[in-house]
């Protein structure tokens, strides 16, 4: 779940995720084989802008490195703070659609669901004897979820909302995935994943380590601003979704939030919806923020959407149309493409469920 941070300085603990991450790119562009990577994301709409620029292209990045990729659609997740999850089948096959789409390749990357996989969510029984009641309370991001869905009216926080960090912890560990590419607001529950490795370790595996601890991967990536000049993302209502036509992109663009300065320039702190402009400008055109802001400078932000708009519209060309083909290919494909991987998800995770009752002394 992404949860709206402001910008400004990194904490203590991301700056040493950062450091950790610059590291492990090396040491995964030297021996891509040593890594599984496991991510994944709720699937409570149709990707959009942020995540493809924010993980989904970096997702593909690695899988072409040669990574093996584990991407989970985490249907349990929905319903951590919501009574409606919608029409789960409809947004699961938009999400595979959007992955395809971005580069996805179901030949060498694994997509599943958390529901179609039950010895995955097995493994939440042991893993929740292994954390306390109060290091859940504390996490950061799960406390800011639940501020949140109070804020939106909602009663309580919900016995899954408040576990479901172990609940990734399971989807990480039943793969053994040793690599998770998130975003900083993901950092606590990854250390929540590494703490129940360790103590599964400790209790149970003391001579030989079951459970590697995974590190968190946090690359570089854009944090993209929706038109309202927030964090974009679904349940704002402010995104630019990736399967949006060419005249909803310039639409999009047009209303976008700008500020009163006449003349661009890239202040990220000073300007950030300028900036977040000349940011997704850029990206897509292959040039920086500053030189599309020295490019634009005093035809002002008009002519900044306009050349935005065009750059986004040829940038996302090639997904859209292999978006239209998946999807106009029926409705077979992509239910075929999670066949697969929930099978091959699946065998991992019995196989795993079957070593972990073996070392618990559960197996009879
Ligand atoms: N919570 C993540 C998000 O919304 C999605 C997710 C589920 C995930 N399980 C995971 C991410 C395991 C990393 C690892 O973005």
């Amino acid at each position: 779940m992404s949860v709206i941070t402001s910008p400004g300085a990194p904490t203590p603990a991301v700056a040493a995720a950062r450091e950790r991450s610059a590291e492990l790119e090396h040491l995964v562009a030297r021996n891509p084989a040593g890594y599984r990577v496991l991510t994944g994301d709720r699937p409570t709409g149709a990707l959009h802008l942020g995540h493809l620029l924010g993980t989904v292209a970096n997702r593909v990045r690695l899988q072409n490195l040669g990574v093996e990729v584990f991407l989970i659609v985490a249907d349990y997740q929905v319903i951590t703070d919501r009574d409606d999850a919608g029409d789960l089948p409809a947004t699961v096959r938009e999400v595979l659609l959007d992955y395809l789409a971005a580069g996805v390749d179901p030949a060498r990357s694994t997509v599943f669901t958390h529901s179609a996989v039950p010895a995955l969510n097995q493994l939440l029984l042991p893993f929740l004897s292994l954390v306390s009641v109060a290091e859940l309370e504390r996490n950061p991001t799960v406390k800011a979820e639940a501020e949140a869905s109070a804020a939106q009216g909602r009663r309580g926080t919900s016995g899954l909302l408040l576990t479901y960090p172990v609940h990734q912890a399971a989807d990480i560990l039943f793969c053994h995935g040793n690599l998770v590419p998130v975003g900083a607001d993901q950092l606590p529950h990854l250390e929540i994943t590494r703490t129940v490795a360790r103590r599964f370790n400790q209790r149970y595996a003391a001579a030989r380590p079951y459970f590697a601890e995974p590190d968190a991967l946090v690359t570089p990536s854009l944090t993209v601003l929706g038109d309202d000049g927030v964090k974009m993302s679904k349940s704002r209502g402010n995104a630019l979704e990736l399967r949006a036509s060419e005249d909803q992109t310039a639409a999009y663009f047009k209303r976008a939030r700008t500020d009163a300065d006449r003349t661009i320039t890239y202040e990220p702190e000073r300007r950030p919806e300028i900036a977040n402009l000349l940011r997704i400008g850029a990206h897509f055109s292959g040039t920086s923020p500053e030189a599309l802001a020295d490019e634009v400078g005093p035809a002002g932000a008009g002519r900044l959407k306009a050349l935005v708009t065009e750059a986004v519209v040829e940038g996302l060309r090639p997904l859209r149309a292999r978006r239209r083909e998946l999807a106009s290919a029926g409705p077979r494909y992509v239910a075929d493409v999670l066949a697969r991987g929930n099978a091959r998800a699946n065998e991992i995770a019995d196989r795993t469920l079957d070593d972990v009752r073996g070392l618990m002394g559960m197996r009879y």
